[in-house]
């Protein structure tokens, strides 16, 4: 989708609005490791993913889309963002998703994830160094 931008945002209120809009029942996280990158329409923020950086791992928290923004590549731009700012410093990405979650579990296994099955949700990982 075109006029979509993507980029690191420490702006709260933003953050805060479009994580609880997407999943109601979480409540942000804002220490020093969590990185936000907001994806905006104009002045209409439409989609984040939230990070949570460890000394050796990147965390993948959190991708959410809102759903008239969806099937537009969106999600799919977001996880490139992550993949390429994980790649700068050589930590490899970790998340879980529920296995009923098809849509994000397509997403991941495109984005070139690696999928390690447990009973009640799954472990994916993007190795991106050594
Ligand atoms: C998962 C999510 C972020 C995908 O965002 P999106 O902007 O729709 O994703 P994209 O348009 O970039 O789609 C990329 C790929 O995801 C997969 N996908 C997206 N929607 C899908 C659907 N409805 N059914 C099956 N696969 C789907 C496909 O592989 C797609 O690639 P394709 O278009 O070549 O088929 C979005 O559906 C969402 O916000 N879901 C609710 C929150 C959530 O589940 N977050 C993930 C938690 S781990």
């Amino acid at each position: 989708m075109r006029n979509i931008f993507i980029k690191k945002s420490t702006n709260e209120k933003r953050i805060f609005m479009i994580v609880t809009e997407l999943f109601p029942t979480v409540s942000p996280s804002f220490s020093e490791n969590d990185l936000y990158f907001l994806a905006s329409k104009g002045q209409e923020v439409v989609g984040f993913a939230h990070l949570i950086l460890l000394e050796d791992r990147v965390l993948f928290q959190g991708l959410g889309v809102k759903e008239g923004y969806r099937n537009k590549g969106i999600g799919g731009r977001l996880v490139d963002t992550v993949v390429n700012f994980s790649e700068k410093l050589c930590k490899n990405i970790y998340l879980k998703v529920k296995p009923t979650n098809v849509e994000a579990l397509n997403l991941y296994a495109k984005k070139g994830f690696t999928i390690k099955k447990l009973r009640n949700s799954y472990i994916l990982q993007r190795n991106l160094c050594t």
